[in-house]
């Protein structure tokens, strides 16, 4: 018999979706009579499954793993009837599916279900032929129901604006139950089992609308029927389903009057008819998530340009996960605010113009400025929203056309110091693993991050893995977010003290011999220099300095290097601070100290914000190095370039995205084009930004609506949103992914690398790109770290994790041999602490953070023109702690203005304990632009990277007289009450008095299988 042992790592990282648990040696069974080979422990269903036999299987969810509800993978197994999807596997297990017991107890239980259901597939949304209970149907053969469906006498649920819930569909299978309470880890959804008439609650009995439920779509991803059905569906996706209420009600009743007379196969019939019907219109497009960096990928189920619904369940980053801005967030993209007309100013307004004549404009303005005042007199801002191929083209065009350096993307706001900090470290500024290994951690710690709203479906991982008992959590930051709330450890560092804790845990762990001497001896250079640069930074000193007492951080010192695998995860509250790489590095040195890179479970996870932000730096949209970091005095690089684009590269650095502003206002920038960039609102210190896009003479934007940085532009070019193109989108884990075209460009707009091509054609360079695929065999054979990247090996889910070999190899976890440097072997750096320059004073006393909230992506600009988030989250607010609240006589709902020395917002109060005492936080959304949080943030930055010191700022708040309602609605899930508990809890279901395993057999529950083999016989 093989035992369970250690996850193995190839097994681990094949599967999509959420780890399972492990799986032990390789043994043999035999099913129907043929030998499989299997795995012990594994359920017994995926052998079945893994050598096609056909079992109905209506619970079961390969994702989920077994809930054990539905019976109706009953099967012999050494001649006892039991549940094929709760049975491990055990060596040499002898198993049949189709005896006469196995038989009557999978019809006696899916009897039992369809009595749960109301069986009307013809006139169903949910025909598409992916149900798993009118499929489970055919698999029986069943031609009659011996227990007529009763009403139950539940109201349907539609108080959410995304799903509705129909109790009278609900077959009570609590796929919806385990994906919420252990995949998403929300635990809103529970089935109270031992109620007369069981259903599925929320919060225990509230109405969706006015529960925890955070609408990220599990539970309706997972329904195996129409129960749980998007309502974007609703009356949309059937050939009969959009008919009036009353017809369709009587419909039904003539479906279920003809199964009384004929049984269920010629209803079956027709339904199946009509589901293949459907796929005359319902176009079903992979995609990749436009929102964050975590990228899920999912299909886009459409007709025409409705989107009918987003089904995810192959994708390698998410697998059956989403969260609310990728399950339901599409409206934007039918926005009536697109914008579809390229625009030309005229003098205070803007007019319509075609594209040849804006195109025309742009190529002339451009060549005219560069010829009066030189190449550097233009600058160009990438998108991290857009595709790589698109981010390649800007940086081309920047490089080849105009002979400029002055690039850059948005990582510049958030990652660059990351990156610079691991570069500096382990010589990649990426993330060292994927999300696989982040959940197969021993040990997760994050440091200035919002995981769980930033990046929800890679927060879902590690809250799964905590709640399952697999990792600890600590959670470092100002602020209480939810994971900080679950959290085993939380702890609130002074702001922007984190180098000093993380300086002296590993000073301690080196004083005291925890390191891990055998990785820094074999794989680490420059240990005294760093030793002696963190000399200073005793347990004392930084309980001084961070508030965190000295034992705490022993004890967190001492804890790290007992564990087996580490993983650190960082965001913005790290980055956006004056020592934003230092205190970058100084967690790689951690983790290297300790001897956690190049393991499954460890390493460094900078998490990326924007979809593409990794993608638009991977790319070369900088100022310092073209494609895949390659320097841009790199002779290397120099020499393919010189080939390819037929120019040579410049080796001077170019301008930044900080250092653009201060050249336009300066006058030594004169064009600027920005792509997808909101900048207006999301640089710091925007009133400065402001008065830079003022001074230039030509401004480009290109976007899909006309931003508030449009408002400053000369010419407004309408773009196509990434649902309407091809390309490759790279996320934080550096794997790269397709994204297919779900539906045309919006008559209008055009593809944004469609827009550089056509631009670069005027200005004498005819790149004669006809497919993104051509762009990114430009790539591969200009970027080494992506020498092996083609379209065709990205086909559908198919992904490659950067670095890529000429023959496709990838890697998905970096530094398992070598770190990135000519004698592979990582460097610790010795930092530097750099404290906060805008600590509060008497004038600004408060301490101000800023940051994403869950229902929105950003400024808000693609969210918002979503009805159903603009409702649960409709604008930006500034949350106060209660001890300020009390102090100041301030309650949730009042109007304040916040005053810093850059410019005043006026805002809405919340009062909440998630921030504390005299620390403020305002949501990066705004509903209006001169409410925009970066009004008040001021020009500091990383020291490095130039990244703007974002949570580096002091305000003040003058209370106004005005009072509102609450800025968060009843509706927002912030106030439910989740109802936590260990999955679906089918054992609950099995201890009914009136339950009795399927076919009249005795309840059987996984272990107790030899015990009953006396007591039930084959009948074979
Ligand atoms: S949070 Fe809401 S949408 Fe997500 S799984 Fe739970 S009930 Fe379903
Ligand atoms: S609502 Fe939940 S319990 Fe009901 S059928 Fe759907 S997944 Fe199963
Ligand atoms: S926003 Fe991020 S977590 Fe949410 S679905 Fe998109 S990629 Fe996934
Ligand atoms: S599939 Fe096994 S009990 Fe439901």
């Amino acid at each position: 018999m093989g035992e369970l042992d250690v996850p193995n790592d190839a097994q681990i990282r094949s599967e999509v979706g959420p780890t399972r648990r492990p799986r032990g040696a390789q043994v043999q069974v035999t099913v129907d009579g043929a030998a499989q080979a299997a795995w012990a422990g594994e359920p017994l269903v995926d052998v079945i499954n893994r050598a096609q036999i056909e079992l109905a299987q209506v619970c079961y969810h390969p994702q989920l793993g077994p809930i054990q509800t539905c019976d109706t993978c009953a099967v012999e197994i050494d001649g006892v009837v039991g549940r094929a999807c709760g049975t491990p596997v055990q060596a040499g297990m002898v198993v049949r599916t189709q005896t006469n017991a196995a038989r009557t107890a999978q019809r006696d239980a899916y009897d039992r279900i369809v009595a749960n259901h109301d069986l009307y597939c013809t006139v169903c949304d949910n025909n598409n032929g992916n149900c798993t209970v009118h499929n489970t149907l055919g698999v029986l053969g069943i031609d009659h129901q011996t227990r007529p469906f009763q009403p139950k006498g539940f109201e349907k649920d539609m108080s959410n604006p995304f799903y509705r819930y129909d109790p009278d569909q609900c077959i009570l299978c609590g796929r919806c139950v385990e994906a919420c309470q252990n995949v998403q880890v929300n635990e809103t959804l529970t089935i109270n089992w031992e109620a007369e008439q069981p259903r599925v609650l929320w919060d225990g009995g509230k109405p969706i609308g006015e529960s925890s439920c955070v609408s990220c779509g599990h539970c309706v991803t997972v329904c195996p029927c129409n129960a749980l059905q998007e309502k974007s569906m609703l009356g949309e996706a059937g050939l009969f389903t959009g008919i009036p209420l009353p017809v369709w009600n009587s419909a039904i009743d003539v479906v279920k009057g003809v199964e009384a007379s004929a049984g269920l196969k010629p209803i079956m019939n027709v339904s199946e008819i009509e589901s293949a019907a459907r796929d005359r219109y319902i176009k079903k497009t992979k995609t990749v998530c436009t929102y964050c960096g975590v990228g899920c990928s999912f299909d886009v189920w459409t007709d025409e340009r409705h989107i009918l619904k987003v089904e995810p369940g192959l994708g390698h980053a998410n697998g059956i996960s989403t969260c609310v801005k990728g399950k339901f967030g599409w409206d934007y993209v039918n926005s009536a605010d697109r914008l579809t007309s390229p625009l030309i100013r005229d003098g205070d307004r803007f007019r319509e113009a075609t594209w040849d004549e804006a195109l025309a404009l742009v190529a002339r303005r451009f060549t005219e400025i560069r010829a009066a005042k030189g190449p550097d007199a233009l600058a160009f801002v990438a998108s991290s929203k857009a595709s790589n191929e698109e981010a390649f083209l800007v940086q081309k065009f920047a490089r080849q056309v105009i002979g400029t350096n002055n690039v850059d993307n948005c990582s510049r706001y958030c990652q660059s110091p990351a990156s610079k900090g691991l570069s500096l470290t382990v010589g990649i500024g990426g993330d060292s693993g994927t999300i696989k290994d982040i959940e197969n951690a021993s040990l997760v710690i994050t440091v200035g991050s919002n995981t769980a709203e930033s990046h929800p479906v890679l927060a879902t991982r590690v809250k799964r893995a905590q709640k399952l008992g697999h990792t600890r959590v600590i959670v470092f930051d100002i602020r209480e977010h939810e994971l900080a709330r679950r959290a085993d450890e939380f702890h609130r560092p002074n702001p922007g003290t984190d180098f000093v804790w993380l300086a002296a845990v590993s000073k301690f762990i080196l004083d005291n011999g925890l390191e891990d001497k055998d990785f820094l001896r074999e794989r680490v250079n420059g240990l005294d220099e760093f030793r002696a640069s963190i000399e200073q930074y005793t347990l004392e000193r930084a309980e001084r300095e961070t508030g965190l007492s000295a034992e705490t951080l022993e004890a967190l010192a001492r804890r790290i290097a007992s564990e087996d695998r580490v993983c650190i995860l960082w965001a913005m509250g790290v980055t956006q601070q004056c020592g934003g790489t230092d205190t970058s590095a100084t967690i790689s040195n951690l983790l290297l100290i300790t001897g956690n890179y190049g393991r499954l479970g460890t390493g460094a996870y900078p998490l990326r914000g924007h979809n593409n932000v990794q993608g638009a730096s991977d790319m070369g949209a900088q100022p310092d190095a073209v494609s895949g970091y390659q320097k841009i005095d790199d002779p290397f690089a120099v020499q393919r370039h010189e080939r390819e684009w037929g120019v040579t590269l410049r080796p001077e650095r170019g301008l930044d995205n900080t250092q653009m502003i201060d050249a336009a206002i300066r006058g030594d920038l004169r064009a600027l084009w920005i792509t997808g960039e909101e900048m207006s609102l999301t640089d710091a210190n925007a009133n400065h930004l402001q008065e830079g896009f003022e001074a230039l003479e030509f401004l480009v934007v290109q976007d899909l609506y006309f931003t508030n940085t449009a408002r400053f532009a000369d010419v407004v070019l309408p773009a196509a949103a990434s649902l309407e193109k091809e390309g490759t989108f790279t996320n934080t884990e550096r794997r790269i992914q397709r994204l297919y075209e779900v539906m045309p460009p919006l008559k209008g707009t055009r593809p944004d690398w469609e827009i550089y091509t056509a631009v670069a054609e005027r200005m004498g360079h005819r790149w004669g790109y006809t497919h993104p695929s051509e762009i990114m065999a430009e790539i591969a054979r200009l970027t080494p770290h992506f020498a092996g990247v083609s379209y065709d090996r990205l086909e559908g889910y198919d992904t490659l994790c950067w670095p890529v070999a000429e023959d496709g190899t990838d890697q998905p976890l970096l530094y398992t041999e070598r770190f990135n440097f000519p004698d592979g072997k990582a460097r610790l750096y010795a930092g530097e602490y750099r404290p906060r320059q805008q600590a509060p004073n008497d004038d600004f006393d408060l301490h101000l953070n800023s940051g994403r909230m869950l229902e929105h992506f950003h400024e808000g600009n693609m969210t918002f023109r979503v009805a159903g988030i603009a409702a649960k989250a409709p604008d930006a607010f500034v949350e106060i702690s209660p001890e300020l609240a009390a102090e100041r006589n301030i309650q949730s709902g009042q109007w304040a203005r916040l005053v810093s020395e850059h410019g005043a917002v006026r805002l809405q109060v919340l009062v909440t304990g998630r921030v504390s005492g005299n620390q403020v936080f305002v949501p990066m959304n705004a509903r209006k632009a001169e409410d925009a949080v970066n009004r008040l943030t001021g020009s500091q930055g990383d020291a490095t990277t130039n990244t703007p010191a974002y949570k580096d700022t002091r305000v003040r708040l003058d209370v106004l007289r005005d009072v509102g309602p609450n800025p968060l609605p009843a509706t927002n899930p912030r106030w439910g009450h989740p109802t936590p508990q260990q999955g679906v809890e089918v054992e609950r279901k099995w201890a009914r008095p009136d339950y009795v395993f399927p076919g009249g057999l005795l309840p059987m529950h996984g272990d107790s299988l030899n015990a009953r083999a006396d007591a039930l016989g084959a009948d074979d």
